[in-house]
């Protein structure tokens, strides 16, 4: 029998998340011009753990407000919409996994920090080298932010085997995706590249999620791909305080590829630095 393709083991062996609600009736708003920040707003508003959620990460250090927001309306107004959906998006996902609280040695808090860590990155990043990428900063944001879905999925359905591979990865600090590849077929970035395209995200946004750890020619050829992997690379290594280590991921030649002005970098990597608060 022929081996099955990542595609079809995963179909067979997990359940894929829809988009929430909330997001599509949002998305939906966005695009009808007679809708404005406060219509938008009280969508969100209408859930109140959501919105609760939503004001928590809008409140964080990332989105550097001068105010505190104290409604989703406000927040609505002062990230504008198209943030908001974002903010939405991890907040409404947040949510529908936070029953894998139970698996105690999965840390959750700390992935949806790097998440929202490479998302800010991915953010910055896209705002400087907008002339060589196709898609919008705030889409290169939700690339960051869901880089990583694919484990939260693959735990939901595949439960203590899937946590047996966790731990493995941690103890031998060898890569996820390679252990999680070697026991199931297919691993965290088949699975998110496949949530992606549930979505009907833009095609780019997929293939960022389906390449963030690789292969390299996939990295070398679409700057999308370049962008996420490399901000994924450069949060680990800030993450671990390895400021000198994370400068040289922009090395001479992803600086050239993707345009980024170089004596500007310091600056990059301090902003990105300026965490948020956790977004659990
Ligand atoms: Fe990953
Ligand atoms: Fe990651």
């Amino acid at each position: 029998m022929p081996a099955q393709r990542p595609k079809d083991l995963i179909r067979k062996n997990l359940s894929i998340p829809t988009l929430p609600a909330v997001v599509q009736r949002i998305s939906a708003m966005i695009e009808d011009p007679t809708n404005g920040t406060a219509e938008i707003g009280a969508v969100v508003a209408l859930d109140a753990p959501l919105a609760a959620k939503v004001l928590r990460i809008a409140n964080s250090a990332y989105y550097g407000l001068n105010q505190r927001c104290l409604s989703a309306e406000q927040a609505s107004a002062v990230l504008g919409v198209r943030v908001l959906k974002n903010v939405v998006t991890q907040a409404a996902v947040i949510q529908n996994y936070s029953h894998l609280e139970k698996y105690s040695d999965f840390d959750a808090d700390g992935m949806w920090r790097h998440s929202t860590m490479v998302a800010h990155a991915c953010h910055l990043l896209a705002q400087q080298c907008s002339s060589r990428i196709s898609i919008t900063p705030s889409e290169c944001h939700m690339c960051g932010l869901l880089h990583d879905i694919g484990k939260f999925v693959m735990l939901d359905s595949l439960g203590s085997a899937y946590m047996d591979c966790y731990r493995s990865s941690k103890e031998l600090d060898l890569a996820l995706n390679v252990l999680e590849t070697a026991e199931f077929g297919f691993n965290h970035t088949d699975v998110g590249a496949l949530v992606a395209n549930h979505w009907n995200l833009p095609l780019e946004v997929v293939n960022a999620i389906q390449y963030h750890h690789g292969p390299r020619e996939h990295v070398a050829y679409d700057p999308i791909v370049t962008l996420v992997s490399q901000a994924n690379l450069i949060c680990h290594r800030l993450a671990n305080g390895e400021f000198d280590e994370a400068r040289a991921v922009l090395d001479e030649e992803t600086i050239r590829f993707l345009g980024i002005d170089e004596g500007g970098i310091p600056e990059l990597l301090a902003s990105i630095t300026d965490s948020p608060e956790p977004a659990e």
